[in-house]
């Protein structure tokens, strides 16, 4: 399995309803390693190019205005198959169909206020990683529990 970076970020209603430690202790738990984080309040231009490829959906305009409308949590998160173990981990787009046991399962209900946002594939991690990280603000280190998580 490869080792991959994948970019996750606690979003305005997360951080609203005090959930973004619950949110990033179960990557935590999971065996995913933090080797970055901000908390930061997103910029339009920066928010529209993240989800550029949602531009021409009718939800695209009030979904951008929820992402601007308060701090969010940026992470990035490494590991062994980070990318698709952080999206099982956050569960489905719809609430109504993320299985019980992921974050959108457990805590919300409707599709624009999902609380997290983890990337869908390589190309949109790495794209998404340096939308919101510098190489400089990676860091790489061992967590003592790594060969918990390998045959
Ligand atoms: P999408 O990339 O389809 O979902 P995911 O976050 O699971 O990768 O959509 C991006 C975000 O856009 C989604 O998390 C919430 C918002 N959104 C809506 O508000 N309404 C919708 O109908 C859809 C599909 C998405
Ligand atoms: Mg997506």
């Amino acid at each position: 399995m490869p080792i991959e970076r994948t970019f996750v970020m606690a979003k305005p209603d997360a951080v609203q309803r005090g959930l973004v430690g619950e949110i990033v202790s179960r990557f935590e738990r999971k065996g995913l390693k933090i080797i970055a984080a901000k908390f930061i309040k997103i910029q339009r231009d920066t928010a529209e190019e993240m989800y550029a490829e949602h531009k021409a959906k009718p939800f695209f305009e009030g979904h951008i205005n929820f992402i601007l409308s308060g701090p969010v949590l940026a992470v990035v998160l490494e590991g062994e198959s980070a990318i698709s173990l952080a999206r099982a981990i956050i569960g489905k787009t719809n609430p109504l169909e993320a299985q019980a046991g992921t974050i959108r399962g457990d805590f919300c209900q409707i599709t624009r206020k999902n609380l997290v946002h983890g990337s869908d594939g390589p190309e949109n991690a790495k794209r998404e990683v340096s939308i919101f990280f510098k190489p400089e603000d990676i860091l790489e280190y061992k967590r003592n529990d790594e060969s918990c998580f390998k045959e």
